[in-house]
């Protein structure tokens, strides 16, 4: 959500800064824009839409001789997605970048107007460029030091002042790192927009302010110069590539199988305390959007394996409401990003009233990983594509561990060694599902004039046809809801007509008759059945994907792919821009 990337060194800013916003563009935006500063003049050329829109209009720009330049990719938030409201924004000496929100800009706003700051956007950045100039004498530390004591809400700013050749940088809830290059630095999103110049970056905390030059770095805290530890980042630049793969989406999905493999085989070999949750007697698993399908899969696993009592909740609820805790209470947050503002929300509350919080999180770095008690990294590596596949199955994998390593722990699973045994062959089964991705890509073709589709399935199962609704409803923009089966009767069935796509999910022994005949039901009303099931046995009754039968801890990995790679064929035989669906951020830094 939002992107920022700023260059200061010996050369020109431009293709850093066009490179590392090419590199930001899966965390969604609308609109994109630079600043570059030669003496004391500052250029600013914007565009709404895509970057290449932006690169052709500095194509036709006489540009400044610079070596020092800010860019953002912007995700409106305050006022539409055009170029007025584009960053980034200057005010007085000062032009700024921003990601996050300002909460109280209309405050600020009203007492600057009757300064009579005139304000040419609707935007919240602009105010807070108004305010860092209103405390401006000559010293930027100061400054920006003084006027994020103003601002509410979150940010990372990037920041270049009219009468200074340094660039300035200051982050709070909202996810921004330095680049530690040679006789050049940058400031960043993440590491991938830059990993091209340089794997050396450092992160900020919350309200430190930087200053770059070509060579020197400083870091301060309420004025004061403070030490930073210079990291090496493992991203490479394969990485941040598609290779030989038409997009991101697919080439994540395909990395799966080994990514699972090297991390249940890490856990399965030598077992962490991390996952034994056996002393808490209530868990309550809080994220957003598929983490938290994630997470429903965890409670799922959890109740029925481990009898831990659970709740999977959504953190923009979460943070809001009543919540009872009791001594004994675990919270779990689950986010890819680990930048999510609602999951960050969540966690910090959870400490506010003195729970242990376990993080099941990517990004290692991030905000989330940082501050929660505990944190299992899921080891996905970058997560590219808005929609996420590979991040989302190893967050269930790590359910999977959760839910088997309490089990045994309480003594309630004697088939342990044997499950374990099951776990470190996975991925073959894994790798057969996707061996057969042409008749996914057969289904998408199916779908292509779809534009309404129900998923149905019980227990865990209805936990997987979210996330499979999800993905299709997201990269397809086909209209989709999941349904707990059963109640697909008490009034939503009245919308199945003639043909309309329904995928039933059916893996669990237990309830499969039931979520038959509820499939019968639909079946009746003229809807076209779509089946993935591990049991050969249940009738086909328009296309039936049968996925091996494996443990009920591992069950669920491999429901969930044919579902993702479903939804990836319906967008692509669309035509559409599956790895940055419109409207979509990657990583949801505001609330
Ligand atoms: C859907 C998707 C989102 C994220 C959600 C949480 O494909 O990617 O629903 O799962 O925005 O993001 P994280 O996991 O970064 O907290």
């Amino acid at each position: 959500m939002c992107g920022i990337v700023g260059y200061i060194g010996n050369n020109k800013p431009i293709e850093p800064l066009i490179e590392g916003l090419k590199k930001l563009e899966y965390r969604g935006y609308d609109s994109s824009g630079i600043a570059i500063k030669e003496k004391n003049n500052i250029q600013i050329i914007k565009s709404t839409g895509r970057i290449v829109e932006l690169e052709e209009k500095i194509k036709n720009e006489k540009l400044l001789n610079s070596n020092l330049g800010i860019a953002h990719t912007r995700w409106a938030t305050h006022g539409e997605a055009n170029e007025i409201n584009a960053h980034p924004h200057k005010v007085g000496k000062v032009t700024i970048v921003h990601n996050g929100i300002i909460e109280n800009a209309r405050d600020l706003k009203n007492k600057l107007v009757n300064d009579n700051i005139v304000f040419r956007s609707e935007t919240d950045t602009e105010v807070a460029a108004a305010v860092i100039n209103s405390f401006y004498n000559g010293d930027p530390v100061h400054a920006i030091t003084r006027a994020i004591k103003e601002l509410k809400g979150s940010f990372a700013f990037g920041i270049i002042f009219e009468d200074q050749d340094k660039l300035y940088a200051v982050r709070k809830d909202s996810p921004l790192i330095v680049g530690v290059g040679k006789k050049e630095n940058y400031i960043a999103s993440d590491i991938a927009a830059i990993i091209k110049y340089t794997d050396k970056y450092m992160l900020l905390n919350d309200n430190e302010v930087v200053e770059l030059t070509s060579d020197n770095i400083n870091v301060y805290k309420d004025e004061e110069l403070i030490e930073k530890k210079i990291e090496t980042s493992q991203l490479t630049i394969e990485d941040a590539n598609k290779g030989s793969y038409k997009h991101f989406m697919l080439k994540e999905i395909m990395e799966e199988p080994a990514l699972l493999q090297r991390t249940l085989n890490k856990y399965l070999s030598n077992p962490s305390d991390l996952f034994d949750v056996s002393k808490y007697e209530k868990i309550h698993i809080v994220a957003c959007g598929s983490a938290l399908y994630a997470g429903m899969v965890g409670k799922s696993l959890l109740e029925e394996k481990a009898n831990v009592k659970c709740y999977a909740e959504c953190a923009s609820e979460y943070r809001y409401k009543k919540v009872i805790y009791d001594r004994k209470t675990l919270v779990i947050l689950v986010s890819q990003s680990g930048e999510t503002a609602d999951t960050i929300a969540a966690m910090r509350k959870a400490h506010e009233e003195g729970m242990d919080t376990l993080a099941i999180v990517n990004v290692t770095t991030s905000t989330i990983a940082r501050e929660a008690k505990k944190a299992i990294f899921i080891e996905a590596g970058p997560e590219i594509a808005v929609a996420t596949t590979k991040a989302y199955l190893l967050q269930v994998a790590m359910f999977s561990l959760i839910a088997l390593t309490t089990a045994k722990v309480k003594g309630l699973e004697k088939k342990y060694d044997e499950i374990v045994e099951e776990g470190k062959n996975i991925s073959t089964y894994l790798n057969k599902i996707l061996d057969d991705k042409d008749i996914f890509k057969g289904v998408g073709e199916e779908l292509k004039d779809s534009m309404d589709a129900f998923f149905i399935g019980r227990g865990v199962d209805y936990a997987i046809c979210e996330e499979g609704s999800l993905k299709l409803k997201e990269v397809s923009y086909t209209h989709s809801d999941a349904y707990q089966a059963g109640e697909l009767k008490h009034g939503t069935i009245s919308l199945i007509e003639k043909d309309m796509p329904v995928f039933a999910v059916i893996t669990d022994d237990n309830i499969k008759d039931k979520t038959e005949s509820n499939v019968i039901e639909v079946e009746s009303r003229a809807a076209k059945i779509y089946t993935i099931t591990n049991d050969d046995s249940l009738k086909n009754h328009h296309f039936k994907y049968v996925i091996d039968k494996v443990s009920d801890y591992f069950q669920p990995i491999l429901a969930v792919p044919p579902l993702q790679l479903i939804g990836y064929y319906t967008a692509d035989v669309r035509g559409l821009d599956i790895d940055k669906p419109r409207n979509l951020a990657k990583s949801v830094t505001v609330e």
